[in-house]
């Protein structure tokens, strides 16, 4: 309706200038339908408005006196879009100039990830907070939406990480609506130990019981050919995440899943983005998980969701994010099913108040509205972000093939076309050098590293009061995960990452192999 940088409140009028550069300025009412041309005088300088419009702002003054007749008003609107505007400037002056700092060779840090974001975030999340709402709103049902839409999946439901969204969706896989496919405790889960704690923290705290296979050492993800050898007739699902945006492959673990009735989790929280046989990872599970934290693909600093094209699955998830309710009235809105007070529950009364029926043992894993207005300007980001990532890789991979001699590098599965979350290296057997003093000669050089995760979870510490083959099993070895928590580790690709950085690491890569030319 109107451009938020060009609205003016004058006194208690409201109209939207649209023209600074003449003495006569076009208005509209922000009620009614009313618009015009008058005359304005502020401070008996006309010439003000002869100015940019953010200096204008800039130089606004709280009370104005202005020689109109508009009788409108609609005081918060345009209370509003002085606040934002100037929140617009806030950006420019502080975040944009903080992010066009200049890069210094050896002095500026090279991160692996980071947030990037411009004026609309931060704008977003204002106008969210000035709405006061905070809860489950309007920028939470937009970004639910359209995330859906985008994926291209049915159902999206915002929560307030990725961890608590592989909660819930392996939860919801416990509940007692799936019948026969319900999972049960001492279930079997497949999945990978070379990976992120929360991918699996939610089998083993529900008593089921996750089989560990081995990954393929070309990226990192489970190997297809273990799966046969890890199904038992426990076995009711699988759960794993798509390594640092490199999709698994889809299409075997899928026909897997469908011979053997299992239900698939797709944890896609490091491959917002990515594709598999151009369609975007996330729309092949039964359920789909992402993360919002801000290394990832896309940000609200905490956040999560969890989506799904299967019904009776999204009100099950609906009903454990929102402490495992039987009601699904938006907040704020009572009696949605018109049978608030005539049904009958449980051993309850009849008519007991539907809106505190719980059918599940659930959580509240909701995010706030302000975190879903940051991730509806970061949504429409996507697009160019996942681009990045992908021009980025290609221009690491082309400056870091040349060491391939010491270095396996990532390779894309197969019918995909990743959005990278990282560049995973895995460091060549030999007598020189290890992982860990690459890793830290790049640190040194302030390069920051990371390892995939933990490595090879079942040999963290939060596996050593768990027993093998009764709280979890391991299937075939673990040799390639082995390898990777012994000799792998990864840097950025995020969009963050200019030409100059990566440019600086290529060098610092041939530095260091410089020493080994010999070899
Ligand atoms: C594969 C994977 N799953 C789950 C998570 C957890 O997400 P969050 O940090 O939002 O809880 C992460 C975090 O980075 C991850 O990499």
């Amino acid at each position: 309706m109107y451009n938020s940088g060009s609205i003016l409140h004058l006194n208690s009028q409201t109209i939207l200038i649209t023209n600074f550069s003449e003495q006569q300025y076009e208005y509209i009412l922000l009620q009614g339908q009313s618009s015009g041309k008058f005359d304005v005088e502020i401070n008996n300088e006309k010439t003000l408005y002869a100015d940019t419009s953010k200096t204008f702002w800039n130089i606004l003054p709280d009370s104005l006196e202005v020689s109109s007749s508009i009788s409108s008003v609609k005081l918060n609107l345009v209370y509003k879009n002085i606040i934002l505007s100037r929140t617009s400037s806030y950006y420019d002056q502080v975040h944009q100039k903080q992010m066009n700092q200049e890069f210094i060779p050896n002095k500026s840090k090279v991160n692996y990830a980071g947030r990037v974001f411009d004026a609309d975030e931060m704008t977003n999340l204002v106008d969210s907070s000035l709405d006061f709402w905070l809860t489950y709103g309007k920028y939470s049902k937009k970004f639910e939406k359209e995330f859906a839409k985008k994926v291209g999946v049915q159902h999206c439901l915002l929560v307030n990480s990725g961890s608590s969204a592989n909660l819930l969706a392996f939860m919801a896989l416990t509940s007692p609506r799936l019948g026969e496919r319900q999972v049960l405790r001492g279930d079997e889960v497949i999945t990978v130990a070379a990976g992120f704690p929360t991918t699996i923290a939610p089998i083993v705290q529900y008593g089921a019981v996750p089989v560990f296979v081995d990954v393929s050492l070309e990226n990192a993800n489970i190997d297809t050919n273990a799966l046969q050898g890890a199904l038992s007739s426990k076995t009711k699902a699988i759960m794993i995440a798509h390594s640092l945006g490199n999709p698994f492959d889809v299409q075997t673990i899928k026909d897997f899943c469908n011979k053997n009735n299992l239900w698939l989790i797709e944890d896609n929280c490091d491959a917002l983005g990515s594709l598999y046989n151009d369609t975007l990872t996330g729309s092949f599970g039964d359920i789909a998980t992402s993360s919002f934290y801000p290394p990832h693909h896309i940000t609200m600093g905490e956040g999560g969701a969890v989506y799904t094209s299967n019904d009776t699955l999204n009100s099950i998830l609906m009903s454990i994010r929102d402490w495992g309710r039987d009601c699904w009235c938006p907040s704020g809105r009572d009696n949605t099913c018109g049978k608030r007070f005539s049904q009958k529950f449980g051993n309850l009364p009849h008519g007991y108040d539907h809106k505190y029926i719980y059918s599940h043992f659930g959580y509240n894993l909701k995010a706030t509205d302000m975190q879903a207005a940051i991730g509806c300007a970061q949504l429409d980001k996507l697009d160019s972000f996942s681009q990045k990532r992908k021009d980025n890789f290609e221009k690491l991979y082309n400056g870091i093939k040349q060491f391939e001699k010491f270095l396996t590098l990532p390779s894309a599965t197969p019918k995909s076309s990743p959005s990278w979350f990282g560049f995973l290296l895995v460091v060549k057997q030999n007598d020189h050098f290890s992982r860990s003093e690459l890793s830290q000669y790049l640190e040194k050089n302030k390069i920051q590293t990371r390892t995939l995760f933990g490595g090879n979870m079942v040999k963290q510490p939060l596996f050593d009061d768990l027993q093998l083959d009764l709280d979890y099993r391991i299937s075939g070895d673990l040799n390639n995960t082995d390898i990777i928590m012994n000799d792998a580790f990864w840097i950025g690709v995020y969009p963050g990452m200019t030409n100059e950085k990566i440019n600086y690491i290529i060098s610092k890569f041939a530095a260091f192999f410089d020493n080994y030319n010999e070899l």
